[in-house]
C-alpha cells in the first residue's frame, strides 16, 4: 500500500516577486480548478485550502501571525501553512499544498486522487 501522495505539479508564477500578495502576505489563485490560498512569510511560500476547515472563512482574508502561522478572519483560529496543524488547538486540521521553488518559477503540487487509492 502506497502512503506517499503523486503530485501533479503546477507553474503559478515565475518567480515569488510575481505573486501579487497582499499586505497581510496572502492572496488567492486558481489552480486546476481549485481556489487555494498562498501566504509568504520568511520568503518561503505556502500553499492550503482556501477555506477554513472550522466554518468555512475566507483564510486569505485572514492574516500571518508573527511565526507564519495563518489566522483565520472569522473566528481567529490559527494553522500551520507547513504541516496543516490548528496551532490554536481546535483540533481542526487545514489541508495543504507542496510549493517548490525552481529554475523555471514557482510550482504548487496537488495530489493525484482516485476513488480507488486505497486499494493501492
Ligand atoms: S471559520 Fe475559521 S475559525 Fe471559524
Amino acid at each position: 500500500m502506497s502512503s506517499s501522495p503523486k503530485y501533479t505539479w503546477h507553474k503559478i508564477a515565475d518567480s515569488i516577486a510575481a505573486i501579487d500578495f497582499s499586505s497581510t502576505g496572502l492572496t488567492e489563485i486558481e489552480v486546476a480548478g481549485k481556489t487555494i490560498c498562498l501566504g509568504i512569510h520568511n520568503d518561503t511560500v505556502h500553499a492550503c485550502t482556501h477555506k477554513c476547515p472550522h466554518a468555512g472563512g475566507t483564510l486569505a482574508e485572514g492574516y500571518l501571525d508573527a511565526a507564519g502561522n495563518i489566522v483565520c478572519p472569522l473566528h481567529r483560529y490559527k494553522f500551520s501553512m507547513q504541516t496543516g496543524r490548528n496551532i490554536s488547538g481546535e483540533g481542526y486540521y487545514l489541508k495543504t499544498f507542496p510549493v517548490e521553488l525552481r529554475n523555471e518559477g514557482v510550482f504548487v503540487g496537488i495530489a493525484d486522487s482516485s476513488l480507488f487509492d486505497w486499494l493501492k
